[in-house]
């Protein structure tokens, strides 16, 4: 038998570093443009970040405490989530500092901001691609005894899209062109997407399989 280490997270990990992060990894990163009620834009990178369901696309990212973009999305009602990639990897880490809320952390990180279509909130013009969200829900996490976390997950549908043609190749997005960088391991680990395999689902349970199963 393999030997497992196992342990519940209330009770302590037992290793020398919470390997959570280790294991749910690598996670994309939503690089969150927001803008406050006075139109000041605010960048920022989350990374317990997702994609949920396609048609139409929704999308979420989870705040660990009432943050400058939840505060922002709560009032507009929008974001842009903007696609991080290793080109930007330094400005984007760079945007996760803890600036006043005044700073416009773009602008900070000598990013230029270009304007979206249907949101008000600026995308990061050199991402290769970016996301118009509308907020749908913000959502305050409760634990299982029912109280509220300090977390705050909030799930945008997307209004627009938009991909500089440069990573186009015969009409397919280029991921591996645009060399996304993801969160992963421990404290400054990052990944890039490496090698990519292809795989199709199958439409009907195999029948070797459906006869043992
Ligand atoms: C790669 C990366 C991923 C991050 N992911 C998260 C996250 O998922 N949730 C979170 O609350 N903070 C996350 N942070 C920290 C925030 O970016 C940081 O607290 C930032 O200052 C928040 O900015 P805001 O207050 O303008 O929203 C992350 C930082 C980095 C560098």
């Amino acid at each position: 038998m393999t030997d497992f280490h196992f342990y519940e997270p209330g009770k302590g990990h037992g290793l020398p570093h919470d390997p959570f992060k280790a294991i749910v990894g690598p996670r994309p990163i939503g690089w969150i443009s927001t803008q406050d009620g006075d139109g000041r834009v605010n960048l920022a990178p989350y990374s317990f970040f997702g994609a949920f369901k396609s048609d139409p696309p929704v999308i979420g990212f989870c705040s660990e405490g009432y943050k400058d973009s939840i505060a922002n999305i709560e009032r507009t009602g929008e974001f842009v989530a903007n696609l991080a990639v290793r080109a930007l990897a330094e400005a984007m880490n760079l945007t996760s500092a803890p600036f006043p809320s005044d700073v416009d952390e773009m602008r900070a990180a000598g990013l230029t901001a270009a304007p979206c279509i249907r949101v008000a909130a600026p995308r990061v013009a050199e991402s290769p691609a970016a996301l118009e969200c509308r907020l749908m829900q913000i959502v305050r996490l409760q634990g299982l005894d029912g109280r509220p976390f300090d977390n705050y997950l909030a799930l945008g549908q997307v209004v627009g899209v938009h991909i500089d043609t440069h990573f186009l190749s015969d009409g397919l997005f280029d991921t591996r062109r645009a060399d996304p960088i993801l969160r992963a391991g421990y404290r400054g680990d990052y990944a890039t997407i490496g090698d990519m395999f292809e795989m199709i689902r199958p439409e009907s349970v195999p029948p070797e399989i459906a006869a043992i199963s």
